[in-house]
């Protein structure tokens, strides 16, 4: 028998899956019958898809080459706009912020992610965003910091010289630890390890179903009737969880992780509308919304970077050279700290080359709300734009050796780290998205990637098993199809 707090939760879960009522609809066109610039015939993209000779990333790169800036397919009776422009990729999700809502990437998992930052629209959105700011601002970063080597340094008691790892499967494991301790504040032990049990298999699950692109399809598959029964288990968890944590609160406990910093948060400007803070659906939403968003996408630029340094042995050495320099080497070795982040530009380089030659978040989508221009075409309200990350950071017609790994393009003549890619059209680097929509953890991520790298690089020198294949995967995130299989090269003390 359910508890009660389980028969709210189920409720709850209930609504969550059925259509939201504020969600924002495109107006009706009137474009009817306009002319479309060249592309492929959709059959032919669906045939490629399934056929997966080519990942999908790959087929949508050569579909853009083949066709130029704005190409236009019909998919599943969609319009799909893929747009490989810098300006108009900035024009549409950055200037026309307003006329746009998401595409259809993350539907399939909104039963898990509900209406949270990812997944919201409109004034709601920018309410939420407001709220979560402060819980992402530069002094709780910096506190966040600490806990993040702490964990990197538990995850690396592990290893073992001349062990064989799968370094995607180790790196997602220390990300989630992290997305758990600055979130709860706790290890990922007790009600939390039951979430982050639960949680990872729900990730995964939801993972594979997002192709499908729409609820009604994943509610109709006996696999996505189980994973929606499992989100409902997970509820009562969050629900425990979030109780703990506000009777901590009533209690006078001033607790510093994400979920405090999230219930303590109030915002007036919209506060007749939606209250002054958050409820405890939104509050779940959020922590849903943080550990999908938050661990995945760093654990692949993480897993990326081992295997970029382990095919580019100077790269690594140079990277030792500057950790051995800031942290100091063998006994006089110390763990790295948010205050050795601007005295690290190579690793910095290192991490932003990586992200730039395999984005975590690879393509964007965005619905038109309105009839809008794009790049010079009238494109029909309703029609999907598509902006994809991994197409434009591989431009060889804007990037130098745009398909290599140069970590010095992003290092400046003083030796400083400059992030914002000189010589590059606004548009043409990305990975971390626009405007009110950008990444809200992109400086949480920065942080982790960077310290993360600094404190295992410093140790260890992780080489490809030889004769393993690495080609890459786009699911959700950008991630090796066949893990990463690796060997623990202790450095000498
Ligand atoms: C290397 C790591 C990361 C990358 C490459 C990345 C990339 C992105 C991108 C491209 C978007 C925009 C998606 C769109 O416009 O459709 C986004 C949004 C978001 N990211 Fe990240 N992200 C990373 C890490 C994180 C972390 C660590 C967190 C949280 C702790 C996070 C939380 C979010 C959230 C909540 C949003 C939605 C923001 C909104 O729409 O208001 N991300 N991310």
């Amino acid at each position: 028998m359910r508890s009660s707090s389980g028969r709210e939760a189920a409720a709850r879960a209930a609504a969550r899956r059925a259509p939201r009522p504020d969600a924002p609809t495109p107006a009706p066109t009137s474009l009817e019958h306009v002319a479309r610039p060249a592309g492929p015939n959709g059959l032919r993209v669906t045939f490629d898809l399934l056929r997966s000779r080519q990942s999908t990333n790959e087929i949508f790169e050569a579909i853009a080459r083949a066709n130029g800036p704005v190409t236009h397919y019909v998919l599943a009776g969609e319009h799909v706009y893929l747009v490989s422009d810098p300006d108009v990729i900035t024009d549409v999700f950055l200037t026309h912020a307003r006329d746009v809502m998401k595409g259809r990437g993350l539907q399939a998992a909104r039963p898990l992610l509900g209406n949270g930052l990812l997944t919201s629209e409109g004034e709601f959105h920018l309410r939420q965003r407001r709220l979560a700011q402060p819980a992402f601002h530069r002094s709780r970063i910096e506190a966040m910091a600490a806990q993040m080597v702490t964990e990197a340094e538990r995850h690396e008691a592990g290893w073992v010289d001349g062990a064989q790892v799968d370094m995607v499967e180790e790196m997602t494991a220390l990300t989630f630890a992290i997305v758990g301790r600055t979130l709860f504040g706790t290890d990922l032990t007790g009600d939390a390890r039951t979430f982050g049990d639960a949680l990872a298999e729900l990730l995964s699950g939801f993972g594979q179903l997002s192709a499908l692109g729409s609820e009604r399809l994943v509610r109709a598959l006996p696999k996505g009737r189980y994973l929606l029964s499992r989100v409902e288990d997970l509820d009562v968890v969050v629900q425990r969880i979030i109780d703990e944590h506000r009777a901590d609160a009533a209690n006078g406990v001033e607790r510093d992780d994400l979920l405090s910093w999230l219930i303590r948060a109030r915002d007036e400007e919209a506060a007749a509308e939606f209250g002054a803070a958050m409820t405890d659906e939104q509050l779940r939403d959020e922590v849903m919304t943080f550990v999908l968003a938050g661990h995945e996408t760093t654990a692949m630029a993480l897993s990326w970077a081992w295997w970029l340094l382990s095919a580019n042995p100077a790269v690594a050495e140079r990277l030792h050279d500057e950790l051995v320099s800031v942290l100091g080497s063998g006994e006089s070795l110390r763990a790295p700290a948010y205050s050795d982040l601007a005295s690290l530009p190579w690793t910095h380089a290192v991490v932003a080359e990586t992200i730039r030659l395999y984005p975590p978040a690879w393509i964007m989508g965005r619905r038109l709300l309105t009839d809008l221009k794009v790049g010079g075409w009238d494109v029909p309200s309703g029609s999907i734009v598509l902006g994809a990350p991994w197409i434009l950071h591989r431009d060889p017609t804007i990037w130098d050796r745009a398909t290599s790994f140069v970590p010095e393009r992003w290092i400046d003549g003083d030796g400083r780290f400059d992030e914002s890619a000189p010589g590059v059209p606004r548009g043409a680097w990305i990975p971390f998205g626009f405007g009110n929509r950008r990444c809200i953890g992109e400086q949480f991520a920065w942080t982790e990637a960077v310290l993360v790298l600094a404190a295992l690089a410093a140790r260890w020198r992780p080489t490809l098993v030889p004769g393993s294949v690495v080609a890459t995967q786009a699911a959700v995130t950008l991630r090796p199809k066949h893990g990463l299989p690796m060997t623990l090269r202790a450095r000498e003390a």
